[in-house]
């Protein structure tokens, strides 16, 4: 069974991908901070119903050199990792003449560095298998811009660069490196927006409503699967049509 690291497994996004991931036959070891109850009622589930597996490993991803060391201990415990999804971030919100400079500071050390830390250990795993597949969870304000989120756009700006060069780094050794760019979706990160702001997002979007979490999970599920093989170096949104 191949395994797949889901960083931010614990809840919101990362939850619903982790359930794709599960139901299309993976062994997820889910990575945050603290457990969840929603995650502990997947792996109860898993263990009734689903044909994957899924394990919790609590890790703090700030501490960027500590990374190469847990990597070493998940595959001593796993064996070769060949999938990772990239998905914990801060989603930080503030006008940036009043931010203070240790806030973007963690919004640089989790969106960018982490991953991109965590990518580079996992992917001596993926070179000896000689396949792969890494997703990197982007969003649409990486293009779009959004008042107030300069220094989010700007993690997530630098992610879909990650992705597009790496993808050439990557591709000669059969691994693909793709990124998912979502619009807005309900979950712990957006619920300081007022239902105003909800409303309005809806109201601009193409299909006049709001992607949920099970879209985004069932776009990673696809770049997962055999059919996404010749699929690299994208960005691939899921907005509902905000962006069209
Ligand atoms: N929601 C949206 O509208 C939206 C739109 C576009 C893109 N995105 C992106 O989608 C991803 C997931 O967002 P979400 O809405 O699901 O966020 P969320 O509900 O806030 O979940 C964030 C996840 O990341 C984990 N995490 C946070 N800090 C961590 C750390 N230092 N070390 C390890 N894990 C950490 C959290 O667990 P712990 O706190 O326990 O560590 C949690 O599992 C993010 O990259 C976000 O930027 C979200």
């Amino acid at each position: 069974m191949r395994n797949v690291v889901v960083t931010g497994g614990s809840r919101g996004l990362g939850l619903g991908i982790c359930r794709t991931l599960i139901a299309a036959g993976f062994q997820v070891i889910a990575v945050a901070r603290r457990d969840t109850a929603e995650l502990a009622d997947l792996r109860e589930d898993v263990e009734r119903s689903y044909c994957g597996r899924l394990h919790f490993r609590a890790f703090d991803l700030h501490q960027t050199s500590a990374i190469a060391q847990f990597v070493k201990g998940l595959r001593a415990e796993f064996g070769p990792i060949t999938g990772l999804v990239n998905n914990a971030g801060l989603g930080s919100a503030g006008i940036l003449a009043t931010m203070r400079e240790d806030t973007l500071e963690e919004l640089v050390r989790l969106n960018v560095l982490a991953p991109m830390i965590l990518t580079k250990s996992i992917v001596r795993s993926m070179l000896s298998e000689r396949q792969g597949c890494i997703v990197n969870i982007s969003s649409i304000v990486s293009t779009t811009g959004y008042s107030g989120l300069a220094g989010y756009s700007a993690t997530k700006a630098a992610m879909n660069g990650f992705t597009r060069s790496l993808a050439r780094e990557l591709g000669p050794l059969g691994i693909t490196v793709n990124a998912v760019a979502p619009g807005f979706i309900e979950t712990e990160m957006t619920h300081s927006l007022t239902p105003g702001d909800r409303e309005k997002v809806q109201r601009r979007s193409a299909l006049q409503r709001l992607p949920q979490v099970t879209d985004v999970a069932a776009m990673v599920g696809f770049l997962f699967s055999e059919q996404a093989r010749n699929i690299t170096g994208t960005v691939m949104t899921v907005d509902a049509g905000s962006t069209a």
